[in-house]
């Protein structure tokens, strides 16, 4: 694996020191009163958003990209972890290192061959992760995960919010997990609700991403409690 920068070692350790970990993803937020989504995101106790960017290519959805993740840089200290459902990670994930992600995620599907590009986020001070679908064979992941500071697995086809978890996700987790040992960070996302959270968390996820489970819910700070309680059975 290539040397990281400082900045990679802090955002790594950071993320390792408060595994298990529920991540907001933005996504049905309020993006009236993003800054007030982000406050009420803070006093719930969240360490790290999850900004889910899609380019209605790689999946047939619309969200947000670079504006949104700038913005959001400059009203809060957290976490930022940007999980790129985009076709094209070469030309735009550079883009989201100067919005100011911390993590960046592209997906496998996309790239087939991305080592050059885990190599160039970490050297400009990002985390890099590889998401991979449910529907994708876990052998195109598998010769890169040594270049990689997370695993995304996802419990979803990527696209939309709000789909039923794929149980498959767990037994990823916990082969990736006994694989390659405590250091990597496993990440899941899609369809992570109380139900599903602990099955995430026993089989060995570190981020466990949260949309409609957390936004559906008028208050986060509840929402998260009753989360939590359930992350840690
Ligand atoms: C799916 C996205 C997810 C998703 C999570 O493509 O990557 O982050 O919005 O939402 P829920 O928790 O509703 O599945
Ligand atoms: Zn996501």
């Amino acid at each position: 694996m290539s040397e990281p920068s400082s900045r990679v070692t802090k955002t790594i350790a950071t993320m390792r020191g408060v595994r298990p970990t529920l991540l907001p993803s933005l996504l049905l937020c309020d993006f009236a009163n993003l800054e007030r989504e982000v406050r009420l995101l803070e006093e719930a106790g969240v360490e790290c958003l999850h900004l889910d960017v899609m380019d209605g290519n790689f999946v047939p959805n619309l969200s947000y990209g670079m504006p949104i993740v700038a913005a959001l840089r400059k009203v809060t200290d957290l976490m930022l972890d940007v999980h790129l459902m985009i076709s094209d990670p070469n030309t735009y994930a550079p883009q989201f290192v100067d919005a100011g992600a911390d993590l960046i995620t592209f997906h496998i599907e996309a790239l087939k061959q991305p080592s050059a590009l885990l190599v160039e986020l970490r050297s400009q001070g990002v985390a890099a992760g590889l998401a991979i679908n449910p529907s994708t064979e876990m052998s195109l992941v598998s010769p890169f995960v040594g270049d990689c500071d997370l695993v995304l697995v996802m419990s979803v086809e990527a696209g939309f919010g709000g789909q039923a978890f794929n149980p498959i996700a767990l037994s990823r987790l916990s082969e990736l997990r006994k694989i390659y040992g405590a250091d990597l960070l496993l990440e899941v996302d899609g369809g992570v609700n109380e139900t599903t959270v602990g099955q995430c968390t026993a089989n060995g996820a570190d981020l466990l991403v949260v949309g409609s489970a957390l936004f559906r819910q008028a208050d986060y700070c509840q929402a998260m409690t009753r989360l939590r309680r359930e992350m840690q059975n």
